[in-house]
């Protein structure tokens, strides 16, 4: 891609304001890097923010549905405006149905599904003051297929989808444009924390656990990177996203093809 492609002045992103949860690390992080260094005002939301990382940190417990009406209040307070939400924070749990904790199944629900509607509700007047408003969840392929030992990741995130439909619908008129992005595995510490473990587990060297293992439902045996969803995330903030709106972009390296 030429350096015009990713030049900030492009987006027109330039002077407006964003939220992005989860932003202290992986994918939130590089989002917030891209959209900052598009000229954005980025209010950086985490449990806990890096205080040297991009934007500008703020911490929240987002399993709270007041601690996410809070980060909005916050951006709004600190940027006058807000124009794009980026509803990313997320965590994993994998078990058996027969074990898999309650409280687990609680925190992923309230982290991956109750998050993006409350930040949804609360920033909408913003989004539609700003006549370009953006609602994106980064949601993922499991949000489309399933795989078994993540049932509260899988159905939060065919949920959030569903949310993101429904809000495609309500925010039409306003201008607001809602997404779900679906990616395949990323780069992130998320995934990278697994590798050993899988070669271990499955007596293989890193290399093949990776191929064999985590990257067995890709059709291309390649991680993405998070720049690479990053960049999504500003072409769909951007005016060349105008026509996404109520539906998942996917980017899961042919997963769900099959
Ligand atoms: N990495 C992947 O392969 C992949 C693929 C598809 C979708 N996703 C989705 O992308 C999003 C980001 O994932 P990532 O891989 O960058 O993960 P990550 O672990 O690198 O980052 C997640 C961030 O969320 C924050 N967080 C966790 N619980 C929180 C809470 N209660 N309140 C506030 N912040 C909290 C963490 O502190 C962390 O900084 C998640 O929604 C994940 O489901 C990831």
């Amino acid at each position: 891609m030429s350096s015009a492609a990713v030049d900030g002045h492009r987006d027109r992103l330039e002077g407006k304001a964003a939220l992005v949860t989860g932003a202290a690390s992986g994918i939130g992080r590089a989002v917030t890097e891209r959209l900052t260094g598009a000229g954005m005002d980025v209010l950086a939301v985490d449990l806990r923010p890096d205080p040297d990382g991009p934007g500008i940190p703020y911490e929240a417990d987002l399993t709270s549905p007041e601690a996410n009406a809070g980060a909005v209040t916050a951006a709004r307070e600190r940027f006058g405006r807000l124009d794009v939400v980026v509803a990313n924070a997320g965590v994993q749990h994998v078990a058996p149905i027969e074990e898999f904790p309650v409280e687990k199944w609680q925190t992923i629900v309230s982290l991956l599904l109750t998050s993006p509607f409350v930040l949804a509700k609360e920033a909408w007047p913003a989004l539609r003051d700003s006549g370009s408003g953006r609602f994106i969840a980064i949601a993922s392929a499991h949000g489309l297929a399933a795989s078994p030992y993540k049932a509260a990741y899988v159905s939060a995130k065919h949920g959030v989808i569903g949310l993101v439909r429904t809000l495609a619908l309500e925010g039409a008129e306003a201008g607001i444009r809602t997404s779900a992005i679906c990616p395949g595995y990323v780069r992130t510490p998320l995934v990278e924390r697994q590798i050993p473990d899988q070669a271990r587990a499955h007596k293989l060297s890193e290399e093949d656990a990776l191929e064999q293992v985590i990257l067995a439902p890709h059709a291309v045996k390649e991680l993405i990177e998070p720049s690479e969803v990053a960049e999504v995330v500003a072409f769909l903030a951007g005016p060349a996203g105008r026509a996404f709106t109520g539906a998942p972009v996917i980017m899961d390296q042919g997963w769900t093809a099959r």
